[in-house]
């Protein structure tokens, strides 16, 4: 065997966030617990995703499964478990969820320092077809959670102190940041440990890709109209971008951040707001993209200075590589 079979200084997603965490000292037992948390529910829910396709075959995934009970859909039971997870770690005050119709106050005697918003399952009208999903999430800290309000959960984007997701796709692939910086962590079922494969990713300042529902493109403005023209016959004799659409918002954003490109959903006629939502879709990957030297803009304005009124508002998103993205701003400002 090679030294490498016996590597033993590997890089946990635990470790990481210890050494990292020793930036911010105080909130580092505090944060790595409630991380512990989040990486044990994307365990389960990777685990249960992938199981999901054998639970059909052998009839488990029906109506009800062979002990009779009533069989819960994967984005309900991922749900269940991330707000069981996150209570539990006594670190959380306030959740929101995309599939709770209102926002969860955590009972006093489990309250902690954290807002956690998120979307258990990501891109779930592909889970019967194998395509990837996904889990995303963002964390706020709250300074007063004897008292937690809706206002803590209704803040702009930038006032995040985290946010990442996790990808059951090939392979189980956790994205975070902290703050500084982005890191890629890869599942080995074998240790059940997420592995730091992929240090510092930076997303190339421009891509060769965009990534956009082409079946909407009668109902949208002019200037995204304009960009994906753009995109499909360049003038300056540059070649046309490649489309990619998973249709899974995870998958679309891990491709982007490694290849380079624009994901992009914009408003159109029948959604103004366009689809994605804020707090738990367009905040945390507009935070790692901007942590990975891309930017997000709403085509009004910079995706993380957007103030959510409700807690599941929607907003267009433009995302992606830096330069790409400068393009779609400067269409909209031409609109102005
Ligand atoms: P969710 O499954 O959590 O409701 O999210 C689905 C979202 C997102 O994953 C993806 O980018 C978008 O829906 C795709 O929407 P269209 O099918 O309208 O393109
Ligand atoms: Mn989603
Ligand atoms: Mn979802
Ligand atoms: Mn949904």
């Amino acid at each position: 065997h090679s030294a490498d079979a016996y590597r033993t200084d590997l890089m946990t997603i635990t470790r990481f966030v210890l050494n990292e965490q020793s930036k911010h000292a105080e909130s580092r037992g505090d944060f790595t617990i409630l991380l512990s948390h989040i990486v044990l529910g994307c365990k389960f829910v990777c685990s249960a995703v992938n199981k999901a396709g054998l639970a059909k075959l052998i009839g488990l995934a029906g109506e009800t499964n062979v002990q009779g009970e009533e069989q819960k859909k994967l984005d309900v039971l991922s749900n269940e478990v991330f707000v069981k997870a996150l209570v539990s770690s006594g670190r959380t005050c306030i959740l929101v969820s995309e599939e709770d119709e209102l926002a969860i106050v955590v009972e006093p005697s489990k309250r902690g320092k954290y807002c956690v918003v998120f979307d258990p399952l990501d891109g779930s009208s592909n889970i019967d077809c194998g395509v990837s999903i996904g889990t995303i999430f963002g964390i706020y800290m709250i300074k007063d959670h004897s008292e937690p309000k809706l206002e803590d959960a209704l803040q702009p984007g930038k006032n995040m102190v985290a946010a990442g997701y996790c990808m059951y796709g090939s392979s189980c692939t956790l994205v975070l940041s902290t703050g500084s910086g982005v890191n890629g962590f890869t599942l080995d079922p074998s240790l059940g440990e997420f592995i730091l494969t992929h240090p510092e990713i930076k997303i190339p300042k421009k891509g060769k890709i965009y990534s956009v529902n082409e079946g909407n493109a009668r109902n949208w403005d002019a200037p995204t109209a304009k960009y994906v023209e753009k995109c499909k016959f360049p003038k300056d004799g540059s070649s046309a971008k490649s489309l990619r659409y998973i249709g899974s918002m995870v998958a679309d954003v891990h491709r982007t951040l490694l290849y380079g490109g624009i994901f992009l959903y914009p408003a159109d006629k029948k959604s103004p707001n366009g689809k994605l939502r804020v707090l738990y879709e367009v905040f945390p990957m507009s935070f790692l993209m901007e942590q990975a030297g891309g930017q997000a803009f709403t085509g009004k304005e910079r995706a993380l200075d957007l103030v959510p009124k409700k807690i599941h508002e929607r907003s267009p998103i433009f995302l992606g590589s830096y330069d790409d993205v400068e393009e779609v701003k400067a269409l909209y400002a031409e609109e102005q």
